[in-house]
């Protein structure tokens, strides 16, 4: 498969080092793409990367990844222009993070509203799911957590047979499945997740934690 993902920042590119690792071919978006930092990464996957623009990925992608800072993320897709992301998969990676305050971070917007939801609105012939966004990049691929074999990564979007697809994907990369809490609405407590996950990584002393929901 061609996979777009937009971002080429260290989700974009943990997600499409994943996505090589297990036989696919990647696109990624910058609005940069002749950044030598990005240049000399893409160099170092022999050949199965291509840099181009948000347009080109979104356009090649058989499915697609957003993996844009959470600001930005709407405004990304619109640039990539909406009809190439239509009947898609689009798997959303964002969080809306306001660090205008610093560390910790709070929410732009949440409760009534979320990222997951405004980019399903930016984009309405996609199938958004939401996925990844509550864990660190570092533990996206291959998860590992000590004395923990399973590993369930949380989900949410509207399309059954989307989310089927993504929990494929996210199964191929090491995970037990997924935990599916419902509609696209549901990124909205997906993304709250995301400043009290960053709060629980301090009392920790490290950002390798990953959310687990514990059965009696
Ligand atoms: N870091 C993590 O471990 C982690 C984990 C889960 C979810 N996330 C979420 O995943 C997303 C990506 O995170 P990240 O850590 O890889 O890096 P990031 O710095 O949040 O985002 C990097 C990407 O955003 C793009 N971007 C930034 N400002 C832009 C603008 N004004 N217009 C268009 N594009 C813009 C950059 O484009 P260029 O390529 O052109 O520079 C780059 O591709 C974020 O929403 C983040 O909250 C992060």
């Amino acid at each position: 498969m061609k996979v777009g993902v937009l971002g080429s920042g260290e989700v974009g590119r943990r997600l499409a080092g994943g996505f090589v690792s297990r036989g696919h071919e990647v696109v990624i978006g910058t609005r940069t793409p002749k950044k030598p930092d990005l240049v000399q990464w893409a160099a170092g996957l022999k050949g199965k990367v291509q840099v181009g623009s948000f347009t080109d990925a979104a356009r090649d992608g058989e499915l697609v990844v957003l993996a844009i800072q959470g600001e930005a993320a709407v405004a990304a897709v619109e640039l990539a222009g909406t009809p190439h992301f239509s009947g898609k998969v689009l798997i959303d990676v964002t969080n809306p993070l306001d660090f205008s305050k610093g560390m910790p971070p709070s929410l732009l917007f949440g409760t009534t509203d979320s990222l997951g939801e405004r980019v399903q609105r930016a984009a309405p012939s996609a199938k958004v799911v939401k996925a990844f966004n509550t864990v660190g990049n570092g533990q996206m691929v291959d998860p590992h957590v000590k004395g923990q074999k399973h590993l369930e990564l949380l989900i949410a979007g509207n399309d059954a047979a989307a989310k089927q697809r993504v929990t494929e994907i996210v199964k191929s990369f090491g995970w037990s499945g997924t935990l599916d809490v419902g509609g696209i609405e549901g990124a909205r407590w997906l993304e709250a997740m995301v400043p009290l996950w960053v709060r629980a990584g301090s009392a920790l002393n490290t950002f390798s934690h990953v959310w687990v929901v514990g059965r009696d």
